[in-house]
Formats: C-alpha cells, sequence, structure tokens
C-alpha cells in the first residue's frame, strides 16, 4: 500500500497555473510576444528560465543571456505581487479535506513544486504546516520531467518510491512521477496527462481512501 502522497502545488492545490499564466502574458503582451493558453500548456510544470524559452521559441525570437534574465525577473514580479494577495480561501475546494484524510490513514506528505515562490505560497494558504517534507526547487538539479524533485521527496519522507503516490497537474509532472518509479494520479484533462495511472477532474473529486488501500 502506499506510505505517501507528494503534491505539486500550482494548478493542483490553487489556482495558480492561471496566476503564471497571467503574469507570463502580461510581460509578454509588453513585449509583443505572442503567446497564449494553448503556449501555456507547454509551460505548466516547468521551471521559469525554460519557461521563458519556451515562449521565445514560439514567438521567433532571440535575446540575450541579460535580457532573458530581465524578462523572467519581470514576469516574476507579476507574479510575486498577485501572490501577495492569496489567502487560505484560494485552496482549491476539497484540499483540507484530502490532507486529512491522508493525515488520518498515516500517509506521509509531501511537496514537489517547481516554483521558487512555494514556501511562500503555502505560508499565504495557511498550509505549510501540514507537509513532513517541501522540496527547495533551487537545490534540485534536473527540472521535471526529470524525476529528481520526486525521487528528492521521496528520499526525504524515507518512502520508497513504489510507496508514493504523486498528483499533478502538468504532462511535465506526470513524466517525473512516472520517471521517478512513482504512481501518478493526474489532476485535469485525461488526454494531455495520458501517462498518469488515474485522471481526476479536479482535486475535489480525489478520495484517499479510495486510492489508498489499508
Ligand atoms: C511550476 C509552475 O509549479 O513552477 C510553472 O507550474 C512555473 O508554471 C514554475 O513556471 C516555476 O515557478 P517560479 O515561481 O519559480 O517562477
Ligand atoms: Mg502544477
Amino acid at each position: 500500500p502506499a506510505q505517501a502522497l507528494i503534491f505539486d502545488l500550482d494548478g493542483v492545490l490553487t489556482d495558480t497555473a492561471q496566476t503564471h499564466y497571467r503574469a507570463w502574458k502580461r510581460m509578454a503582451d509588453e513585449e509583443g510576444l505572442p503567446f497564449d493558453q494553448h503556449v501555456n500548456e507547454q509551460l505548466k510544470g516547468v521551471d521559469r528560465m525554460s519557461s521563458l524559452e519556451i515562449i521565445l521559441r514560439h514567438a521567433g525570437r532571440t535575446l540575450s543571456a541579460e535580457q532573458k534574465q530581465a524578462l523572467a525577473e519581470r514576469k516574476n514580479g507579476y507574479y510575486v505581487e498577485a501572490i501577495a494577495e492569496v489567502t487560505p480561501k484560494d485552496l482549491f475546494p476539497g484540499v483540507a479535506r484530502v490532507l486529512e484524510q491522508a493525515r488520518a490513514r498515516g500517509l506521509k506528505l509531501g511537496l514537489a513544486s517547481a516554483s521558487r515562490n512555494a514556501a511562500a505560497l503555502l505560508d499565504r494558504l495557511g498550509i505549510a504546516g501540514r507537509f513532513d517534507y517541501i522540496a527547495d526547487a533551487a537545490r534540485i538539479d534536473r527540472a521535471k520531467p526529470a524525476p529528481d524533485i520526486f525521487l528528492d521527496v521521496a528520499a526525504a519522507l524515507g518512502v520508497a518510491p513504489a510507496r508514493c503516490i504523486g498528483i499533478e497537474d502538468a504532462a511535465a509532472g506526470v513524466a517525473a512521477i512516472k520517471s521517478a518509479g512513482m504512481a501518478a494520479i493526474g489532476i485535469g484533462d485525461a488526454t494531455t496527462l495520458a501517462q498518469a495511472d488515474a485522471c481526476l477532474a479536479d482535486i475535489a473529486a480525489f478520495d484517499v481512501d479510495a486510492f489508498v488501500s489499508p
């Protein structure tokens, strides 16, 4: 049976996948870079600089390292500004119940977010204390879809990957979970997340007891 749940954050526990999108879109519009929700699908779960690279490639724009740094920082400024308004009310419905169900079953809880803003966002959401371990994206070698961040969390929790369930809204994240040798629950579109072992429309549809046999 599973012994740990490892959650992604943005787009799984709260709607910040959209907040990231709006921050990128604001920067892209200012720079005249064509960017839309369709391109944004490829950005989900991807780290900050790689996300900018995807936007630039799609727009056919080449920039210097300094220019890229400046654009990534500008986007992050917009994002940080937006999450300063986040409160526990912004948790997706069902999150508190899922965390309680997991705790009641004695499961370890980990967080595997690619975001350097994850700790601050968890604080704003009021759930930082609910996790046994929160990965620091800045200290992870290879970003999703590499398995590194999920393996880091499993090791810190002291649970074998085969006993972990990863929960992700991004194709890159589901790929990372699978390559870590874990079971994957996709949150969102089953076609986009075809690699997941199970796919749910949203976290509210996650019944921990149904997934974790006693
Ligand atoms: C991921 C998001 O969780 O974090 C991506 O899905 C985002 O959209 C990435 O780019 C990095 O976030 P940050 O806050 O470090 O720029
Ligand atoms: Mg996500």
